[in-house]
């Protein structure tokens, strides 16, 4: 597993000791009040009627393919967009402009599921001395001016006198405020990055979209591609429970929790 030897700038336990659950884990997500998710949970069930027509971009992701699965299964039409199904390619302006300019809409909930910490063979970094240049600018192509090209289309894509809610997934690691690890220097600054311009956005699409809401989101910590490389001994839910996590969360989401950054379980997490 990576990230785990003595030299790592993220585990201050030896490789041998079972990791403590802390804040310095960076896929921690710390136990804490579960009452706002355990209402969600009884009061909407699996899933949130509201939504009946989903975008999804990149669906072709762990945690993007189980929410398109998610909300198929409770009727709603869902939308796909990903590099490996439609070759929808966050760092190719063009044609993410292409895919987004051709849809139509109003969708009720767009999830910009897409991401990466490993770009292109590159992991993230340990210490100041293996920040480069190009992992960094490769970083912030995928995690934070790729989604700024898709929000670009948010407002068009969602009904003006509607309750749409747009959710870019995000990471806790992205927080600055919450930040007591260090390392992961590409990673952290670029989601900081899209944190700041689902902020901006949601600002200025609550101009115009006066029931809606565009929020940051962090899933939790979930077994997909993602963290395959990543997780050692760290507890993880399976996509669908953290689809279901997420459905559970955006349920209670309006046009009061517009431009805010929340965890799986609903609460806040400082930016
Ligand atoms: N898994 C976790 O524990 C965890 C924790 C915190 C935050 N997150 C966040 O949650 C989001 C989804 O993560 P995941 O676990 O579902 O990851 P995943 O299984 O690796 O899926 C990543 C998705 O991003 C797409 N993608 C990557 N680079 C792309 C590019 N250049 N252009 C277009 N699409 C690209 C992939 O498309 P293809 O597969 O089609 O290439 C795939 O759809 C990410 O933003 C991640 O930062 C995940």
């Amino acid at each position: 597993m990576r990230g785990c030897d003595m030299a790592c700038a993220l585990c201050h336990n030896s490789p041998t000791m079972p990791r403590k659950q802390t804040d310095e884990n960076p896929f921690f997500d710390p136990f804490g009040k579960l009452a706002l998710m355990a209402k969600t949970a009884s009061s909407h069930g699996m899933t949130d009627h509201r939504f009946q027509r989903v975008l999804i971009v990149g669906a072709s992701g762990g945690i993007g393919q189980a929410l398109a699965e998610h909300y198929a299964l409770g009727g709603a039409a869902i939308t796909r967009l990903s590099r490996r199904n439609t070759g929808f390619d966050l760092t190719d302006p063009d044609g993410v402009e292409a895919q987004l300019g051709a849809l139509a809409g109003p969708f009720d909930l767009i999830i910009v599921a897409t991401g990466a910490l490993e770009i292109e063979g590159v992991g993230p970094e340990k210490s100041l001395s293996q920040v480069n240049a190009d992992a960094l600018a490769r970083q912030f192509a995928v995690n934070a001016i790729g989604p700024a090209l898709i929000l670009r289309h948010v407002p068009r894509l969602m009904d003006r006198q509607g309750a749409g809610v747009c959710a870019v997934l995000s990471a806790r690691v992205g927080s600055i405020g919450d930040n007591r690890a260090g390392g992961w220097y590409g990673y952290r600054a670029a989601k900081a990055a899209v944190n700041q311009i689902v902020r901006t956005g949601s600002i200025e699409l609550a101009r115009s979209h006066k029931g809606a809401a565009l929020i940051a989101l962090h899933p939790g910590t979930v077994r997909t591609k993602f963290t395959e490389n990543y997780l050692g001994r760290h507890p993880a839910v399976a996509p669908e429970e953290a689809a279901a996590n997420i459905a559970r969360v955006l349920a209670e989401i309006g046009p009061a929790q517009t431009g805010q950054f929340f965890d799986w379980k609903g609460e806040a997490v400082p930016w």
